[in-house]
């Protein structure tokens, strides 16, 4: 029986100001987990975080760019030595957001450099939760996939060309963190810890809303989503919050998708 006690230590939650992050700082705080906040945007960060320690909750922030080479190890120095129980890594960019290279620097290189830096912190039994998207589905290429190879294990060269633009950066983005994951999770296990993605379909965020309308084909994807509407920010913050638990005790290096069925409607 796994039971459902959480191992002790931190959460860490980034993209915390945002529509995915916040629910699941919300539902940490619930638990009465110590948490810590990341975010680009301080003032957001700051509401999200004040009504949280009102309640009693250990509430730490940290403001700043992920994608900062730096950031990592300021977010170490900010756990204060206390191990790593969750981490749920939302922040990231979408295509209407920014450039093809920023996009994928955001959404892989800085992900990978903050998957780096919390495994040796891990708590045994802790979880690190990424957030991927559907639309790496929907890049299922071999020439993509063998330059994610390359770029997880070599040099990385082949990619630099497939990501100039952003509707091309964003899923390839995406699609390498799903590798990611599969490939930390032995040296996860090594630590009594785990490492999932969740894919989320159309959601009804700030980022979501403004990739639907800029977006036609988003608005055919939702036409065809068989709960024939967007998700919610909770609708992932629970799965999330779920993966960290030790009712999720056998999930690892594994992408989940949460996406109102728009995947299996549209044959991926
Ligand atoms: N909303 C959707 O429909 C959808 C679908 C698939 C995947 N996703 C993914 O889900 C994740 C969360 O998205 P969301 O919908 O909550 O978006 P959001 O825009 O509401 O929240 C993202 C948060 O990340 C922060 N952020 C962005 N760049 C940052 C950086 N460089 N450093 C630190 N913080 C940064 C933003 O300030 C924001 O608060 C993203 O990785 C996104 O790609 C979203």
């Amino acid at each position: 029986m796994s039971g459902t006690r959480n191992p002790n230590g931190i959460a860490v939650v980034t993209g915390a100001a945002g529509g995915m992050g916040q629910p699941v700082a919300v539902r940490f705080a619930a638990q009465g987990r110590p948490l810590l906040l990341c975010d680009l945007d301080a003032d957001r960060l700051e509401q999200v975080a004040g009504p949280l320690r009102v309640v009693g909750g250990d509430v730490r922030i940290l403001p700043g760019d992920i994608a900062d080479p730096a950031f990592p190890d300021q977010l170490v120095a900010a756990l204060d030595g206390e191990p790593i129980a969750a981490l749920v890594h939302t922040a990231g960019l979408s295509p209407t957001l920014a450039d093809g290279p920023r996009i994928f620097d955001v959404n892989f290189t800085a992900t990978r450099r903050l998957v780096d830096a919390v495994r040796p912190r891990m708590a045994s039994g802790g979880c690190a939760v990424l957030i991927s998207s559907m639309s790496a589905y929907m890049a299922a290429r071999p020439e993509i996939d063998a330059a994610i190879r390359d770029l997880i294990d070599g040099d990385g060269a082949a990619i630099a060309p497939m990501i100039t633009e952003p509707r091309g950066a964003y899923p390839i983005s995406k699609r390498a963190v799903i590798a990611l994951v599969a490939r930390e999770a032995a040296a996860f296990g090594a630590k009594g810890a785990r490492i999932a993605s969740i894919a989320p379909g159309l959601i009804d965020t700030g980022m979501g809303r403004s990739e639907m309308a800029a977006s036609e084909q988003t608005k055919v994807m939702l036409a065809r989503t068989p709960l024939g509407r967007t998700g919610i920010g909770d609708e992932i913050a629970s799965v999330a919050v779920f993966l960290c638990s030790n009712d999720a005790s056998y999930i690892t290096g594994c992408d989940i998708k949460v996406d109102g069925g728009t995947l299996a409607a549209l044959g991926f």
